[in-house]
């Protein structure tokens, strides 16, 4: 019997603790220390040497262009959005998680993914029942042959039914919820979902298969599990989207075999999850044209352009109230920046003014280059006067209320002269830009764009 002691570990960074803490002293992440069991004995020091050496077959050193190695051929999954995060698919012998909130839409992803598969695929559930997978599947259509279902809690029956199957693609869902029975912690504990995942590693290495892994986060990330995994696991895909709206946008944070700047897009329909090749399509088909507070920003998120619509609303507030601040898809900390640049660089005055600021499609604008979308979209609220149709605006703004340049400036140009706008404008230092059909008109600061923009 090992000998077990109470400690306290970081989900975030990992680091243990003997006593809580509201700080890790290890990463200094706020609230992250959750209560576990370990066992004194060396178990999981051995463990991970295990893995590290499973994963390097020559232990000694050696010069680097000694060093014999394969190209890493990805293996494209069929759903042609998610391989374009993984800048190809899923290579072999490789362990991709893919995390976000309860309710977004991993389920139904891996399920498509399994049934797209090119080869063999086991899809574990250790949530739902066979039969309830088995009816989602019905649903979306996926019905492969060559896609296997279990549903198994414990790590050995897992690694039992990927020995009866011999699949090339492995969805385990998720790591939260299944459990090593060799260890004395419960489903979801640090412990567990730790060696959980360092086991699935040893066995995609060894059997060179791919394995999905699902892991639920909660909003601000503060769950034992997902943090954690990330520096075990090859690749990290994260699922982000409001489960209000029907767009879902699925990212990679970290990835070992390529790059992690793409963005994927889905659309969340009746039957599964659909790519959307065309997001400023989608996001603009709704729009009402010369309505006061509404403006298209072209942002980029990854590589990728696309054009938003930013709402604004402000109504008079009664004497005596506080006014209320309400923003959807923008930081409320950027709106009350922008808000008093506004106020103070403009002159347009908000104080008796309750403002509504929102991202249309559940899309969140952290994009710098969104400020002035922003700014003018408030301006136009607040004079009850709608911009001008077909006109966008591109550019961050500053304190002192000037316009200040963005990244990919040229893309979202195109992008938005794709979409038939014919007026941009743009920071007064822009590079000039040849052959488009759109009118770049530079404004050095947010006064001179509101001149431009009614
Ligand atoms: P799910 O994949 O179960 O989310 P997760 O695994 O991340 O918790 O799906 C979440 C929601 O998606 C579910 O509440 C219903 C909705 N949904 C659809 O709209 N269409 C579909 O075809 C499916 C399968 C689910
Ligand atoms: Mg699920």
């Amino acid at each position: 019997m090992p000998r077990l002691r109470t400690v306290y570990v970081c989900s975030s960074c990992g680091a243990q603790h003997p006593k809580w803490a509201g700080q890790c002293t290890a990463c200094g992440e706020w609230n992250t220390l959750v209560e576990d069991v370990v066992s004194t004995e060396t178990a999981v020091v051995s463990k991970t040497v295990a893995v590290s050496r499973a994963l390097n077959s020559a232990t000694e050193p050696l010069p680097i262009s000694d060093i014999t190695h394969s190209e890493s051929a990805a293996t494209a999954t069929g759903i042609a959005e998610f391989d374009r995060v993984l800048d190809g698919g899923l290579v072999p012998g490789s362990v991709t998680l893919v995390s976000g909130e309860p309710g977004i839409g991993k389920s139904t992803l891996l399920l498509q993914i399994a049934s797209t598969w090119p080869g063999r695929a086991l899809y574990v559930s250790a949530e739902e029942s066979a039969q309830q997978v088995r009816l989602r599947a019905k649903r979306l259509g996926a019905n492969d042959d060559d896609t296997y279902l279990v549903s198994a809690m414990s790590l050995g029956d897992i690694v039992g039914a990927i020995d009866k199957v011999k699949p090339s693609l492995v969805v385990v869902d998720s790591v939260q919820t299944i459990a090593d029975e060799t260890i004395e912690s419960a489903p979801g504990s640090v412990t567990q979902v730790r060696e959980c995942s360092f086991r699935l590693v040893q066995e995609a290495k060894a059997r060179n298969i791919a394995i999905l892994l699902v892991g639920h986060v909660t909003k601000d990330g503060n769950i034992a599990g997902p943090r954690l995994l990330e520096h075990v696991v090859d690749t990290v895909v994260s699922f982000e989207g409001d489960r209000l709206h029907a767009l879902r946008m699925v990212r990679a944070i970290k990835h070992r075999f390529g790059t992690t700047n793409e963005l994927g897009l889905f659309e969340m329909t009746e039957s599964g999850l659909v790519g959307v090749p065309d997001a400023s399509n989608m996001l603009l088909a709704d729009r009402q044209i010369g309505v006061a507070g509404s403006i298209v920003v072209p942002t980029i998120d990854g590589q990728r352009p696309m054009l938003v619509e930013v709402q604004a609303l402000t109504t008079k507030v009664g004497t005596g109230f506080t006014p209320r601040r309400s923003a959807q898809g923008i930081e409320s900390s950027r709106l009350a920046m922008l808000l008093a640049v506004l106020e103070r660089r403009t002159g347009t005055a908000f104080a008796s003014l309750e403002v509504y600021v929102s991202v249309v499609g559940g899309v969140r604008l952290n994009d710098p280059g969104s400020d002035l979308g922003f700014c003018l979209a408030l301006a136009s609220a607040a004079h009850d006067q709608p911009v001008t149709p077909q006109l966008a605006a591109i550019g961050e703004v500053g304190l002192g209320g000037e316009v200040r340049h963005v990244t990919h400036l040229e893309r979202r140009v195109r992008e938005a002269e794709r979409m038939g706008f014919d007026r941009i404008l743009v920071p007064a230092n822009a590079k000039p830009l040849d052959g488009g059909r759109a009118t770049l008109i530079r404004v050095a600061s947010v006064a001179e764009a509101i001149t431009h923009a009614f």
